[in-house]
């Protein structure tokens, strides 16, 4: 990627940046942001490149990108049991996306730095009184009380040293052998047993351990490669200070990266052309995401990637559509039309979460699986009927059995929500839904390839 020498990780500074906080003491949180420039980066420029380069290959249904974690995690996920269930699940659904498609699926969690939200609003009323909406623990604290939701510089430190934990903890289990596909039972959630696809899923597990046994006294397999995958992090590119200090120059290529994750995505709220999200995003050689509302015009869009991608680069950019139910049908055609005729380099993927978000009587921000399943659905059907490739997906999931989401197998109703509802931001998939959609997305991957 060649560099625009106008570029620098600071120069977003020069433009208007939407959803940042507001510290009381500046001086302090400069302190902070350069104490973190000076610690060491979470990963390294070549894992970026691979994973760009795996992008590339998706967008042509060569790799399947499978994106999900939280909406936000807490610093208190940052547990060993909350960070392993969330690998198990990633891995659980990968086994079943790649034995449908037989293409590997590239494993990209939200985790390991996704500690910052866009918000709708600046105030909610708590007992009648406006205070400051929570903006994710990097920024303020959860707890519904004026004081402790006033932005401190101190949480972008802790922010960096949990995802620090998280993404050692994750290497350390896959280079420990926890993703070893010899052992897929080691995966298993105790949840499912109880579903209705345990039998689907344990059949699939029985084949691939099958066909190893059989490769392996072929004497032909690289066994030891089953053993090990690839899992890269990716967070939403919010907190653009945070952003700046994970920013190193390349010493072999000279290039920016963003070394806090691999992948930085622009939320729907952030990705105007002259807003300083884009303009950080622009100089930075990751593999980039940009969440697409139904807002969003093909001129729009057309501007924004050959700002963002001058050179045309292949893997560069992934397009993460999150239209809704109700309007997949309407804007995603013309979307992939105007891209498809100016030949630009994209890999579509497909959020089914963000545009189908509903309150509930109670207030409950909450999500109907069979929306999430149609416009996934739709979304698939599009790409195909419009010469596109839909080269993966994004969720917002758990391993835990909680209940945010209604439908699904289990078919949880809007009266179930408060049972165990514990997301503090959207709604994600519990446990047995993801798996649910895991088998869904499989399937339409099957049929295309009959
Ligand atoms: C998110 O991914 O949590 C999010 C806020 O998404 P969007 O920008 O698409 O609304
Ligand atoms: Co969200």
């Amino acid at each position: 990627m060649s560099r625009d020498e106008t570029w620098s990780p600071a120069s977003w500074r020069q433009k208007k940046a939407l959803q940042q906080p507001d510290y009381i003491d500046p001086g302090k949180y400069e302190k902070i942001l350069g104490r973190l420039n000076s610690l060491p980066p979470l990963v390294f420029p070549g894992e970026v490149i691979k994973l760009k380069n795996k992008i590339a290959l998706a967008a042509q249904g060569g790799q399947f990108i499978l994106q999900g974690g939280d909406c936000v995690e807490r610093f208190s996920d940052c547990n060993e049991k909350t960070i392993m269930n969330k690998i198990k699940i990633l891995l659980q659904m990968s086994v079943v996306l790649t034995y449908a498609s037989g293409k590997p699926v590239v494993k990209i969690g939200r985790i390991a730095g996704q500690f910052s939200k866009p918000r709708s609003r600046n105030f909610e009323k708590v007992d009648g009184v406006d205070i400051p909406v929570y903006r994710g623990d990097s920024i303020n604290s959860y707890e519904p009380i004026a004081g402790e939701r006033i932005p401190r510089p101190s949480r972008l430190l802790e922010s960096y040293f949990y995802a620090s934990s998280t993404i050692n903890y994750i290497r350390a289990m896959i280079d420990g052998g926890f993703a070893d596909l010899h052992q897929p039972y080691n995966w298993n959630l105790h949840e499912i047993e109880q579903t209705g696809k345990w039998k689907e899923y344990s059949g699939i597990v029985e084949q691939i351990l099958d066909a190893i046994r059989f490769m392996e006294s072929f004497g032909g397999v690289y066994t030891e490669k089953l053993g090990r995958i690839e899992f890269y992090t990716s967070h939403e590119g919010l907190h653009l200070g945070y952003e700046e200090a994970m920013t190193r120059k390349d010493t072999i290529t000279g290039e920016y990266f963003n070394l806090g994750a691999h992948m930085i995505w622009i939320g729907e709220r952030t990705r105007e052309i002259d807003g300083a999200h884009v303009e950080y995003c622009k100089g930075i050689s990751n593999p980039i995401g940009i969440k697409i509302g139904p807002s969003m015009t093909k001129d729009e869009l057309i501007n924004l990637l050959k700002y963002l991608n001058p050179e045309n680069e292949q893997g560069r950019i992934t397009l993460i559509t999150r239209l809704g139910v109700n309007n997949v049908r309407k804007v995603l055609p013309g979307l992939i039309n105007s891209i498809n005729q100016k030949k630009l380099e994209v890999t579509w993927s497909c959020d089914p979460m963000h545009g189908n978000t509903a309150l509930t009587k109670e207030g409950l921000k909450t999500r109907n699986c069979e929306d999430i399943l149609t416009e996934l659905k739709e979304t698939y059907m599009i790409h195909n009927d419009h010469k596109a490739c839909l080269g993966g997906v994004h969720f917002e999931l758990t391993g835990e059995d909680v209940t945010e989401c209604t439908g699904g197998a289990v078919n949880l109703k809007v009266h179930d929500l408060s049972r165990n509802y514990q997301s503090f931001c959207d709604p994600r998939l519990n446990y047995a839904q993801s798996m649910e959609i895991a088998f869904l997305i499989a399937k339409l991957i099957k049929k295309e390839n009959e």
